[in-house]
């Protein structure tokens, strides 16, 4: 009975002791935690991408590093990984993969890796212009692209632009059978592999790093991409037959690692994508500006050849190339083909 009592007692005390110590532990949340809530680390943002800083898209990423630390300071931090000196963009996809990066803005031609479909930009004279690209890619089928590989890790946020690809050789260049035996460097799709191979063209796919030391060793002679690369690498002086197909268009997309992004709070996420709205106008319109200047400089340095194909010539470009779009229509899918031939037809 006595033992029963004190057992008791002491459950009694015990439970006294445990409320106690439990009103101790909520007093001391409380008091401490607005201090763990205020310096708790801002989430960060590790961007990569592949260009200078003072090409469109290195502009871009440094305005998108601007707004962030205007309207997210304390909550979000970036840091800028520009002109492939952590990643190139092979290595940049996969380390989104792994956890190791946050962001980047890869060519389209460059996620063959995670998606088969966004190759539909690979597909020569499928875009008509620009305008056309823009319109495609703000309509249901560019918007459900950029959501396409969230199942692989990947979440698109916007398309920024660069410009329509130009064809560089070291041999003169009109027609589509000049290629016939050379060595391209190619952005590693395999819809551009198959378009190089229609011209007799044996295509490497090389990271964008590599591009102007393969030309000036000579272990390839050709190559294609937009007037501003090609002039931020001085590829014209080793490559300087230039024609201007219109055939396709470098364009990015800016991705951002899925989990990351689901685990920002939701007003966090409204304000990035607010902010790479702006940006995504400003990069657009620095991208044709940069470009047009690009061209005219490549032109002025006086060693090079552009051609600017009529329309016979370009008809049989575009019949050699022809092939491609129904080599590849299951394989990208033939909705998004068929998406993009509606579009077109409609601004006729
Ligand atoms: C290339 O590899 O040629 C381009 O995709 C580089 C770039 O990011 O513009």
């Amino acid at each position: 009975m006595y033992n029963d009592y004190l057992c008791f007692c002491d459950i009694g005390r015990v439970r006294r002791f445990r409320l106690a110590i439990c009103r101790w532990l909520i007093c001391a949340a409380a008091i401490c935690l607005p201090f763990v809530a205020v310096s708790a680390e801002p989430a960060l943002i590790r961007f990569s991408h592949v260009t200078s800083e003072t090409s469109p898209k290195g502009i871009g990423a440094k305005r998108f590093k601007e707004l962030v630390d205007q309207r997210l300071a304390g909550k979000v931090r970036v840091e800028i990984y520009p002109g492939a000196r952590r990643y190139d963009d092979d290595r940049a996809i996969l380390a989104l993969l792994l956890d190791e990066l946050e962001m980047a803005a890869p060519s389209l031609s460059k996620f063959r890796p995670v998606s088969r479909r966004l190759q539909v930009f690979d597909i020569p004279f499928l875009f008509q212009d620009l305008a056309h690209l823009r319109r495609f890619q703000e309509g249901p089928s560019g918007r459900e692209l950029l959501t396409s590989m969230e199942g692989r890790g990947l979440r698109g946020l916007a398309y920024w632009d660069n410009g329509p690809r130009v064809i560089a050789t070291k041999r003169p260049l009109e027609l589509p059978g000049d290629l016939k035996g050379s060595v391209f460097r190619i952005e590693p799709s395999d819809v551009t592999a198959a378009q190089y191979r229609l011209l007799d063209v044996v295509p490497i796919a090389l990271p964008f790093s590599r591009v102007r030391d393969a030309a000036i060793t000579g272990l390839v002679n050709g190559q294609e991409n937009s007037w501003s690369n090609i002039a931020s690498k001085r590829l014209h002086n080793y490559l300087p037959n230039l024609i201007e197909l219109d055939h396709t268009y470098l364009s990015y997309m800016v991705v951002i690692r899925a989990s990351f992004w689901n685990e920002l709070a939701e007003d966090v996420r409204a304000e990035l994508e607010e902010i790479l709205a702006e940006v995504t106008a400003e990069v657009n319109r620095l991208a044709l500006e940069k470009n047009k200047a690009a061209r005219a400089a490549i032109a002025a340095s006086g060693s090079v050849k552009i051609t600017e194909p009529g329309p016979e010539q370009k008809s049989a470009w575009k019949a050699v190339l022809a092939p491609v779009r129904e080599q590849f229509a299951d394989v990208v899918g033939r909705e998004l083909i068929e998406e993009a031939a509606r579009i077109a037809a409609q601004s006729n």
